[in-house]
């Protein structure tokens, strides 16, 4: 046998492995068979044009949704790789699909594909097995928790941005992707995720974003089929390698009485009494890789893209960043400390620009479901196994609910008394949807908003990146919103006191 085809042999071995441990049987639900009959559908655009824009990355799925919703409000139709998909971009429409009726729909097309990735875990698994997986998982993100790994976070942060000097050029995207995925593998699995093995952050992108594009075919058996996907599934092999050593080594830590007060330790300590009969009393090794790839992922990539948006947002908004810098230098002093979760509560203009950055940068800026019954939204029929999509990126910017909403405005979120007021917007419930809905909402989102306003907080107090002048920044609708290109950014040293 040559190299190449030796090569090409290891490479579909390592696929099937990889493979072959995703597909063991799980409890997915089947949609029923639909008793519509032919349906009269929505108006939308034609498929296709999305499609080819979700496989090349070229156009912009982001925009073309958003104009077809828009175009044909409340439900827009297209056809997708063989599914009837309806945008729906009423937020009372989306509350009814994605909350009030939770049981009868399941994870869409996409994170279904994503199970090449993410296995069984929490965000692709289904019914009875995903409620047992949360109620094994919650108590890693209670308050007190999240306050502990606050301190983690602002030590990671400080680690990071030390070889910062004044006038270096950098790629914001590029720092804030490896250092949000050294505070997760920190906080939540004790490893150094960077330093074990530099090749998980790289790998990671690389299968986020394959899949990504992969996910528009909507098949998995047809990612399996084509050597692109088996590539990725060869690679995801190479993260399970990485994944399992950290499961191992917690074992052995436990055993030896030495467990890490982590999410990891947890889960593996964790029983769950309610559904042992069918789920086993504690979680397997295979388990425990799916919920840590799902919480690697699902942990740093968000919270890395609504980071990166908030500085180029800064960066264009020099009133903004001024007044910010007065809060930070009335709470952490002229040199300044650094912030504690404590602090929080007073960083109210810190956590506006948080909120409003992720309400024009959805991080999560799109969510589908599959219905598993037939149902009536908005007046249409619409026949079970349909795909129906809510979008963040769609009513975050609809201009019938917010004012200005295309405008960079953090002062919506400040009540009369000038606090952080998720309320203050005043807009209807469902149009602020960036963490999810009910028990499919994101586990982590108190982590998240802890660690976007300390991390804004202890590297803006220091540092004031400045977009590099003519960079076209544009959004990049892949897995998760990103900046097309990156964000070169200058990064000038702070001097509170003088600003
Ligand atoms: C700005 C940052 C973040 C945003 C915008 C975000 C957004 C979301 C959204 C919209 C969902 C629901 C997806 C759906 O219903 O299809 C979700 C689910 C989830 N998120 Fe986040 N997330 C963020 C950060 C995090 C962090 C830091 C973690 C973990 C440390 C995390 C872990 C998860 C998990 C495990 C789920 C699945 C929950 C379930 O279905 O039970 N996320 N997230």
């Amino acid at each position: 046998m040559s190299m190449r085809s030796n090569d090409r042999a290891d490479t579909r071995a390592a696929a099937s492995r990889a493979a072959a441990r995703r597909t063991a049987p799980v409890d997915l639900p089947t949609p029923a068979p639909s008793s519509f009959g032919k349906v009269e559908r929505p108006n939308g655009p034609l498929g296709l044009g999305i499609i080819a824009s979700l496989v090349t990355g070229r156009s912009q799925p982001n925009y073309l949704f958003e104009a077809a919703a828009r175009e044909n409000a409340p439900v827009a139709h297209l056809r997708m790789a063989g599914d009837h998909v309806y945008i729906l971009s009423d937020p009372a429409l989306v509350n009814e699909v994605f909350l009030d009726n939770a049981r009868d729909v399941m994870k869409g097309r996409g994170l279904q594909a994503a199970r090449s990735l993410l296995g069984n875990g929490l965000l692709t698994s289904e019914g009875d097995f995903h409620l047992r997986q949360r109620r094994l998982a919650q108590p890693a993100f209670h308050k007190q928790r999240i306050a502990q790994y606050a301190e983690q976070m602002v030590t990671e942060t400080v680690r990071h941005v030390s070889p910062w000097r004044d006038g270096d050029r950098v790629d914001m995207v590029e720092h804030m992707t490896s250092l949000t995925l050294a505070i997760v593998g920190q906080t939540l699995f004790g490893s150094d995720l960077t330093g074990d093995a530099k090749m998980f952050g790289e790998t990671l992108a690389e299968l986020i974003s394959g899949f990504g594009q992969l996910s528009a075919l909507g098949n998995e058996r047809l990612v399996r089929a084509l050597p692109q996907g088996r590539r990725l599934l060869a690679k995801v092999e190479d993260l399970d390698q990485v994944v399992q050593r950290i499961i191992d080594d917690h074992r052995s830590d436990i055993a030896n009485g030495h467990g890490r007060p982590d999410l990891l330790t947890w889960m593996i300590q964790a029983h769950d009494d309610q559904s042992a009969d069918r789920f086993g009393a504690t979680m397997t090794d295979d388990q425990l890789r799916d919920e840590v790839m799902t919480m690697v992922l699902a942990g740093h990539e968000t919270t890395a893209m609504a980071l990166s948006w908030m500085w180029y947002s800064l960066s264009v908004e020099p009133g903004i960043d001024q007044r910010l810098a007065a809060e930070w230098q009335s709470v952490l002093g002229t040199s300044p400390r650094v912030p504690t979760f404590d602090d929080i509560a007073q960083l109210n203009l810190t956590r506006a620009v948080v909120a409003e950055t992720i309400r024009l940068y959805p991080p999560a800026w799109i969510m589908g479901r599959r219905t598993l019954v037939d149902m009536t939204i908005g007046g249409w029929q619409i026949p079970s196994g349909s795909i129906i999509l809510g979008s963040p990126w769609i009513l975050h910017r609809d201009p019938a609910l917010w004012d200005s909403a295309t405008s960079f405005r953090p002062d919506r979120w400040l009540n009369s008394e000038g606090q952080f007021d998720e309320s203050a917007p005043g807009v209807p419930r469902g149009a602020w949807i960036a963490f999810g809905f009910g028990n499919r909402r994101c586990i982590g989102e108190q982590f998240a908003w802890t660690e976007a306003a300390l991390l804004l907080a202890t590297i803006g107090s220091t540092w004031r990146p400045e977009l590099v002048p003519g960079t076209a920044v544009e959004t990049q609708a892949a897995v998760t919103l990103r900046p097309r290109n990156g964000l070169p950014m200058t990064i000038r040293r702070r001097h509170l006191d003088a600003d």
